[in-house]
């Protein structure tokens, strides 16, 4: 039945609101259990306190409000300047790495602008469908939902970077590995078509979209690419298996890595993926819950690897790394029925039962297996959650790409390289097939690991 624009603008205002209750509360969820203290150290120059997190991420509605709101006053030009984060757009900021140099304003200042952000944006979200504009207005704010559900796991991040296993999170038991997986799935070549195609009418022959109604520009347009017949693993890799490429010199012989990562190795003195530690000859990981001997998590996917470890490990193995739209190809094409499946499991959106993400709870990988019921229909399996998966392919625009935001996402298109499938850490609504994450090729605190690919 169609529903008349009014009706149906109506009930998109009420979704929103919806939406913008439940992402603003998850992010206060997150930093619940952290002391004052906690809020203002930074430990590296790429991570940021959870202070300025929860700043910025209002900051962002501030800026909807600032351009949409007739009369709204500016609630102080000391945090326009504190709380931006790259954008030229907005004026001048604080430089990243000095973001932990200053104790003003204080937590509690900064939750008081937090609270006043969010009074003045359900005001205005009530009487969205009253504006002009409405639509645009709409569009922005599941922008900023979106973008706070990217703060949410880079919360997690920097809360892991900064306190680890000092950090109180309410932890739920992972599920057990209940099937073996191993191999690779051998995959056909030819033309696929690449990216987000929105459900509805509209969208192309063999796509199901499923019911997610937002994709990041960078995912558009849909766009035919031509594969060669390849395959991909059907496991990510282990710690078991990245243990043995430790046991077996990998970290020392350069003649696994390319020329900058054997120069990062050698500069950052890598031995081990980032969070594993060495005490009396033995390598032990340290996660949320403790430090544990590296032997006993041998059948967990690896994370904390830079695309430079990733990539020595594939050749060490006689492997590559997947290019992103193999990656895609083997995540949602069925190729018994000649359809391209919004997840790997099918249409519906992704549950706790799909994949391990935010909402599970675990704050932690699962181990090889754990998902059976998310495999994709070549029997890859964790394609969606556990851990961000590197490609080859370069950060670079899809052909016929237009930016919807200025500074979002247009202006990184350079020097680094995509990243499918989410992690633990993504919130099951922000996750699609289709997303491209980005990260440098020698960031390694983000929740990163790989499955490895080759030619047939
Ligand atoms: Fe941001």
């Amino acid at each position: 039945m169609a529903l008349s624009i009014r009706e149906f603008s109506r009930q998109d205002t009420l979704s929103i609101v919806d939406l913008y209750k439940r992402v603003r509360s998850r992010t206060m969820q997150i930093v619940a259990p952290l002391e004052t203290e906690d809020y203002v150290i930074q430990t590296a120059d790429f991570m940021s306190p959870p202070r300025w997190h929860i700043g910025h991420t209002s900051w962002f509605f501030e800026t909807v409000l600032r351009a949409h709101l007739q009369g709204y006053k500016v609630y102080s030009e000391e945090y326009l300047f504190y709380f931006n984060s790259y954008y030229e757009g907005f004026g001048a900021r604080i430089e990243r790495p000095k973001r932990g140099t200053k104790s003003r304003p204080t937590v509690k200042d900064t939750v008081a602008y937090r609270e006043h952000i969010d009074e003045q944006m359900l005001r205005f979200l009530e009487s969205l469908d009253k504006l002009p504009n409405s639509e645009i207005v709409t569009s922005l704010v599941r922008l900023g939902l979106e973008h706070e559900m990217q703060h949410q796991e880079l919360l997690v991040y920097d809360i892991k970077h900064q306190l680890c296993d000092q950090f109180a999170a309410r932890m739920k038991p992972g599920p057990p590995s209940s099937v073996t997986v191993e191999g690779m799935a051998e995959i056909e070549g030819g033309l696929f078509w690449l990216g987000y195609t929105a459900p509805g009418p509209t969208a192309k022959d063999g796509f199901e979209s499923g019911n997610y109604d937002f994709a990041f520009d960078n995912e558009k347009p849909a766009h035919q690419v031509f594969l060669q017949d390849f395959a991909i693993d059907k496991a990510l890799v282990s710690n078991g298996e990245l243990l043995e490429f430790i046991r077996d010199g990998g970290y020392q012989n350069f003649r696994w890595w390319f020329s900058e990562g054997w120069e990062a190795v050698n500069r950052e003195k890598w031995q081990a993926p980032l969070y594993w530690e060495q005490h009396n000859g033995e390598w032990l990981i340290r996660d949320f819950s403790g430090l544990h001997p590296a032997a006993g998590k041998a059948n967990e996917p690896v994370s904390h690897v830079s695309y430079f470890e990733a990539s020595a490990f594939a050749k060490w193995v006689g492997k590559r790394l997947p290019t992103e739209a193999e990656w895609e190809k083997a995540a949602c094409y069925d190729s018994r029925d000649a359809v391209r499946k919004a997840f790997p499991w099918g249409k519906e959106s992704p549950d706790t039962n799909h994949a391990n993400l935010f909402e599970n709870e675990l704050w932690s990988v699962a181990p090889i297996g754990a998902f059976p019921t998310g495999a994709s229909s070549y029997g890859c399996q964790q394609m969606i959650g556990d851990v961000w998966e590197w490609t080859t392919s370069d950060y670079v625009p899809y052909p016929g790409f237009k930016s919807e935001f200025d500074e979002y996402n247009d202006k990184w298109f350079v020097n680094q390289k995509v990243l499918r499938g989410g992690s633990f850490a993504t919130p099951q609504l922000h996750i699609r097939s289709t997303y491209r994450n980005f990260f440098h090729t020698h960031e390694r605190w983000m929740v990163s690991g790989f499955r490895c690919a080759k030619d047939i």
